[in-house]
């Protein structure tokens, strides 16, 4: 049994305001509901991203003024689909560069790493499973210079606190030179963030609910899944994108491998998601808090994300 998540499950759902975290979305089938919300018309994210990267690699590449071979570590790399343009660019024009992307999924670093052989047999790889900050402190140990990549708008599912000291350790593993360039999506008309979460075909509600499929899978749950719904908001002042799942009915839920009982009231939340949403001066303030200064940001044409270059402070 997992024991974080299991200790998360009875944390969040004892709580006077029930809570679940998002990052136990990404089991296989969550994870495979998200690479269909990425195909979503709605969810502009995505596109605005690999706009990003195809558009602009040559002057990301340019600011990154490495005068030396250098390292591009992408954490959390997934399929890799949004890095390739820029790592095409970069071979494209023979530029001396190791390519390390790192994710906990085993599967999803073979996959990519075939792929990446297939399409770019010039590039020099070296993928790795596990934990970002080990391989982080291995890599700020030698002379060459790296480029971090933390893309996809992943930042902007911490809570406020837990981005900052995320941010912070990466800064601790990065030698003065190094830069990293952080995917961050910016706040717009309302109605746009609301509709890429809020999608009528109901794909962003099936990958909520699929939490509870999980659990009951793994921890021997009862959970109704007809039971509950899905309801998200966008706050414009704050930026918070907020998603929760709603109990239709006064319910109770036995957890077996837990041995738990849990109850929930008719209309009772438990709060899922946030995908903040940032003004580009946040953005700024947030860089110099973390000990990073902004270098550049890359926006796509519509002004819906930035792929912002940070440079860490002496
Ligand atoms: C992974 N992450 C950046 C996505 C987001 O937009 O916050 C997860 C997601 N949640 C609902 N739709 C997509």
């Amino acid at each position: 049994m997992n024991n974080t998540f299991a200790k998360d499950i009875i944390d969040g759902l004892t709580a006077k305001n029930k809570h679940l975290s998002s990052k136990y979305f990404y089991d296989d089938n969550g994870s495979r509901i998200f690479q269909e919300i990425m195909k979503m018309p709605e969810y502009y994210l995505t596109d605005s991203e690999f706009e990003i990267l195809s558009l602009q690699a040559q002057q990301i590449v340019e600011a990154l003024n490495f005068d030396q071979p250098f390292n591009i570590i992408e954490l959390g790399a997934g399929d890799g689909f949004k890095t390739f343009k820029l790592l095409e660019y970069l071979v494209d024009k023979a530029i001396d560069f190791n390519y390390i992307p790192i994710d906990i999924s085993k599967e999803a670093i073979n996959i990519l790493t075939k792929k990446l052989k297939e399409r770019l047999p010039k590039l020099s790889i070296q993928p790795k499973v596990g934990d970002y900050f080990k391989i982080l402190h291995e890599t700020s140990k030698t002379d060459t210079p790296s480029l971090l990549l933390f893309l996809g708008g992943n930042i902007g599912n911490y809570p406020e606190d837990d981005a900052l000291n995320l941010l912070q350790l990466f800064n601790n593993n990065m030698n003065t030179n190094d830069k990293l360039l952080i995917g961050m999506d910016l706040k717009k008309n309302p109605i746009t963030i609301h509709n890429a979460y809020y999608d009528i075909s109901g794909i962003t509600k099936r990958f909520n609910l699929n939490l509870l499929i999980r659990i009951n899978r793994e921890f021997d749950a009862d959970f109704k899944i007809d039971d509950f719904d899905f309801y998200c908001h966008y706050n414009p002042v704050n930026g918070a994108v907020k998603s929760y799942i709603v109990s239709l009915k006064a319910q109770e839920v036995h957890i077996k491998k837990l041995n738990t009982v849990i109850s929930f009231e008719q209309n009772e939340l438990i709060w899922t998601e946030l995908s903040k949403k940032y003004a580009l001066t946040e953005i700024e303030a947030l860089s110099k808090q973390a000990g990073f200064n902004v270098k550049n940001h890359f926006l796509d044409c519509k002004h819906y994300f930035t792929d912002s270059l940070w440079e860490k402070l002496a």
